[in-house]
């Protein structure tokens, strides 16, 4: 028998939450076919990975890579890290389906300016996806924000029962070609008027589907108790699974707050599917938010279309040269995107280690001078926390990346090294693996990582890629709900 591939002498991680074992692995057709002592097997290509670890590839879960995987779609910042699976359609928004009437409205411009939002039906998105030959595999989510774009006349008040109903038939038709599920990003001013009520007429179309509900909560800051009530009302609504995206606990008020909060998360999981998502760092980002300006932490900006030449300033500096208050300065430089440092790190921790949580970047590719995230959030956690810090062994950070993501968004065959799954799969050194972008510079690939596969094919290698593309779109599979197992197990 002649493999595609044998990587020898490994340490495998499977990605099950299971210790590593020592194995080689051999694939073919892009499917892992044999694993196992292989040491007569041969291969046209044969890698001797002894002292490395292999585990599946990474899953980001929480990202915002819409239009990106089309328009760049190498996606080294992801690949790079050993991801090799993004969920796009995040925090209420997506890049289809999506008929914008100007320019996109905030924070949909995340994704880009105008011209990047050309599908006006999912399946438009999809074909976009699987033409591009992305070097990813690509699932995505369905945005309420997105939704609501194309149907409200104003942002800034609840839908008519007219516009959720002319909402609720663009979600059906996403499901039917593959959406995962309706996310929201309730705290944003575009999705804030809305009521709980038209968030769960939306969702009833989840039901039928099995499909998932991922939320921005409506509040982070003090209310973020109430707007987890009020995600968990949605989803045992509409019986649908129920993943809070990047729990934290945000502004200085608030912190010291994680263990009300997992502990509420525990509780619903005992009656209702329920997770969330979280990524590495004590620094959110997102677009330049007056509500959150602040003096009580530091603020960066990381880029203005009006004085794009501040992307990296501190907001306070900018105020003081400009002689106005922090809220003047934010104004003036409208629209922009800003780096917030409004967690604590003790609760960053207590919610990555929660057996609950999955990795996910919330990385933003269109930003100049992005949050570190979004090249390092897998390496960080492996190298810095797992590794550095002890927080937890190194087979239950590859489960929170792997294994676990898959399950909850039923991505079949993938997420878990297993004989006949597709060889998705990097391969890494656990004593050097470590994120190198940092908030100064944060455009810079982690290091400790050898190699990366996806669907059975090396796409990077020797800190480059390779320039094959075998990336897949992948629609959803069966009722998500099945991924979800009760709690007293999980814990
Ligand atoms: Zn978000
Ligand atoms: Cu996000």
């Amino acid at each position: 028998m002649m493999y595609d591939t044998l990587i020898r002498n490994a340490l495998v991680i499977d990605g099950s939450n299971a210790p590593g074992y020592a194995a080689d692995v051999a694939i073919l057709d892009g499917r892992i076919v044999r694993i196992g002592d292989l040491h007569e097997a041969r291969a046209r290509e044969d890698i001797d990975a002894a002292g490395r670890v292999l585990a599946p590839g990474f899953i980001d879960v929480h990202t915002h890579d819409d239009t990106v995987v089309i328009r760049q779609p190498q996606m080294l910042p992801k690949l790079s890290q050993g991801v090799t699976t993004v969920i796009v359609g995040n925090c209420g928004i997506s890049a289809s389906p999506v008929s914008l009437k100007g320019d996109p409205p905030d924070p949909m411009n995340l994704l880009g300016g105008a011209a990047a939002f050309v599908y006006p039906t999912f399946s438009d998105y999809r074909a976009a996806v699987e033409a591009a030959n992305t070097t990813l595999n690509v699932a995505a989510l369905v945005g309420h924000t997105a939704l609501r774009s194309n149907h409200l006349d104003d942002l800034f008040r609840s839908a008519t029962p007219e516009e959720i109903s002319a909402m609720r038939e663009q979600l059906r038709e996403s499901l039917e070609a593959g959406a995962l599920g309706l996310s929201t990003g309730l705290a944003y001013a575009s999705a804030f008027s809305a009521s709980t009520d038209e968030v769960m007429q939306l969702t009833e179309e989840l039901t039928a589907f099995g499909a998932v509900y991922t939320t921005h909560l409506r509040s982070e800051f003090e209310p973020v108790l109430e707007a987890m009530d009020e995600a968990f009302q949605i989803g045992r609504h509409a019986q649908s699974p129920v993943i809070i995206s990047h729990l934290k606990c945000a502004g200085a008020g608030n912190w010291g707050r994680s263990p009300q909060l997992l502990a509420s998360l525990e509780e619903a999981a005992k009656t209702h599917p329920v997770g969330c998502d979280c990524y590495p760092y004590a620094a959110s980002s997102s677009t330049l938010d007056l509500k959150q300006v602040t003096d009580a932490h530091r603020i960066t900006i990381t880029w203005s279309t009006t004085y794009p030449e501040l992307g990296g300033r501190d907001l306070m500096d900018i105020a003081a040269e400009w002689n106005v208050s922090l809220l003047d300065a934010a104004r003036r430089l409208q629209p922009a995107g800003a780096v917030y440092y409004g967690m604590d790190e003790a609760d960053v921790r207590r919610i990555l280690a929660h057996p609950l949580s999955m990795v996910g970047s919330d990385g933003l590719p269109e930003d100049p001078f992005p949050h570190p995230r979004l090249w390092g959030a897998f390496p960080r956690v492996l190298g810095h926390f797992s590794r550095d810090v002890g927080l937890f062994p190194l087979h239950t950070a590859v489960h929170k990346m792997t294994g676990l993501s898959a399950a909850r968004f039923g991505l079949k065959e993938r997420g878990e090294i297993r004989e006949g799954h597709w060889a998705d799969l990097v391969l890494f050194d656990p004593l050097t693996i470590r994120d190198v972008a940092d908030f100064n510079d944060p455009q810079r690939a982690a290091e400790g990582i050898d190699g990366v596969w996806v669907n059975g094919v090396l796409s990077y290698s020797a800190g480059q890629a390779t320039g094959k593309r075998e990336g897949r779109f992948l629609a959803r599979q069966g009722n998500l709900r099945a991924g979800f197992q009760p709690l007293q197990n999980s814990l």
